[in-house]
């Protein structure tokens, strides 16, 4: 048995450097992960002994033989039906690529393959696309290709880890539904979505989106999804009498001064009623102060109840306001003295401050 160092030369004119007919075979793996190096050999060689080592292939540089382990970081399998011989290499780390050679020990001149072995590391990725939404939208991850991809297969799996991200798939081009998840290809722009329906907190954390590439590593993309909570929507009370007008104050971001304001009524600002249509009702913005006033010319008990003051179509968290409106029954007394009623019990008009609103 001549091994490589001393015969390299030789052998490369001898055999032409490699004896497969793939030349140097690639294997790729993930750092902390495992990889299997897979050689085969020719007929009539399946009893004789099999090597993995590295670099030149000096005597130090075995790594395991088929009638020797040596660490146990490699593990040998000689398939001499299939005439492969395959090393397992587990625990990898970054100093493990590199290039090794498969050899056949045999008189003369062993026989060599050549292995490249490339490492990436088992996090992905540098950049990080960040989504945001709210609770019970739904939320759109969208993961961009290159133009060779369009017939790759594609998935998305929740975490940062690229070796497990297949296997762990939420969801791949194969399979299109998955419970709230959906996925599309859209081809013609190369860019694969998934849309998950009414989110929750639970979906915010990071995404990874994978292009299956067989024979090398995947192509990955991340995407962070932040599911906001619609807790933190403002809320004020208003209270008036039946009968009797009422007006009272919707802050809005300054951002806004120029959109249309509405007032919504309804449980769930999702599907409230837009009624600034209504006559009853009128917003009045001078588009300096913040907020605009809603003025319900004459109160009914039915007004009572929730209402949602927009300035955004949209309807981006933190910039609406829920106002609960309670509607006493009107009192005689009061009624009789023909008291002013254009008041709230938390606004109060003062004719003095020309237009503002203040808080009792
Ligand atoms: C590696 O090889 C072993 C033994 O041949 C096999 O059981 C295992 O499934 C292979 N692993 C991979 C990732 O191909
Ligand atoms: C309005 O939306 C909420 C939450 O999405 C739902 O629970 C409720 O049933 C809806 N109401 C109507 C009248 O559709
Ligand atoms: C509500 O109705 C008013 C008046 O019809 C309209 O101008 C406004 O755009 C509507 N707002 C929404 C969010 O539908
Ligand atoms: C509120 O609206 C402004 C202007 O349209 C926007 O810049 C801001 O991001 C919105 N706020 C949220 C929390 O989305």
């Amino acid at each position: 048995m001549w091994r490589l160092r001393n015969l390299l030369f030789t052998l490369c004119i001898a055999l032409g450097c490699v004896t497969s007919a793939g030349g140097v075979i690639l294997v790729t793996g993930y750092v902390g992960g495992k990889v299997n190096v897979s050689c085969t050999y020719g007929h009539g060689y399946e009893s004789y002994e099999k090597y993995l080592c590295k670099d030149v292939c000096g005597d130090n540089d075995v790594l395991i033989t088929t009638s020797q382990q040596k660490n146990p970081k490699y593990s040998a399998c000689d398939d001499k039906k299939a005439r492969t011989f395959t090393v397992t290499v587990s625990d990898l780390t970054s100093e493990d690529a590199g290039k090794y050679w498969c050899g056949v020990t045999r008189t003369g001149q062993d026989i060599y393959t050549e292995v490249k072995l490339k490492l990436a590391p088992d996090s992905c990725c540098n950049t990080v696309t960040i989504i945001q939404s709210y609770e019970g939208y739904s939320g759109d991850i969208i993961c961009s290709y290159e133009p060779r991809y369009q017939n790759y297969l594609k998935y998305i799996c929740r975490g940062k880890r690229s070796s497990t991200c297949l296997q762990q798939a939420l969801i791949t081009s194969d399979n299109k539904q998955n419970g709230r998840i959906k996925f599309n290809d859209d081809k013609r722009s190369g860019k694969f979505t998934m849309t998950i329906t009414s989110l929750a907190q639970s979906d915010s954390g990071t995404y990874l989106c994978g292009v299956q590439k067989n024979s090398v590593l995947d192509v990955f993309s991340a995407v962070e999804l932040n599911v906001k909570e619609w807790c933190c929507v403002k809320s004020k009370t208003a209270s008036g009498t039946a009968g009797y007008p009422l007006t009272f104050q919707c802050p809005y971001p300054s951002q806004h001064y120029d959109n249309s304001k509405f007032l919504c009524k309804g449980d769930h600002r999702n599907n409230c009623t837009n009624v600034t249509s209504q006559s009853r009702f009128t917003v009045q913005d001078d588009g300096f102060s913040h907020f605009f006033l809603v003025i319900i010319a004459e109160l009914e008990t039915a007004d009572a109840g929730t209402y949602w003051c927009g300035s955004d179509s949209q309807w981006r968290v933190e910039n609406y306001t829920k106002v609960e409106l309670s509607v006493g029954k009107v009192n005689n007394h009061l009624h009789d003295s023909k008291i002013n009623r254009a008041e709230s019990s938390i606004f109060v008009w003062t004719p003095l401050n020309m237009g503002l609103w203040f808080m009792v």
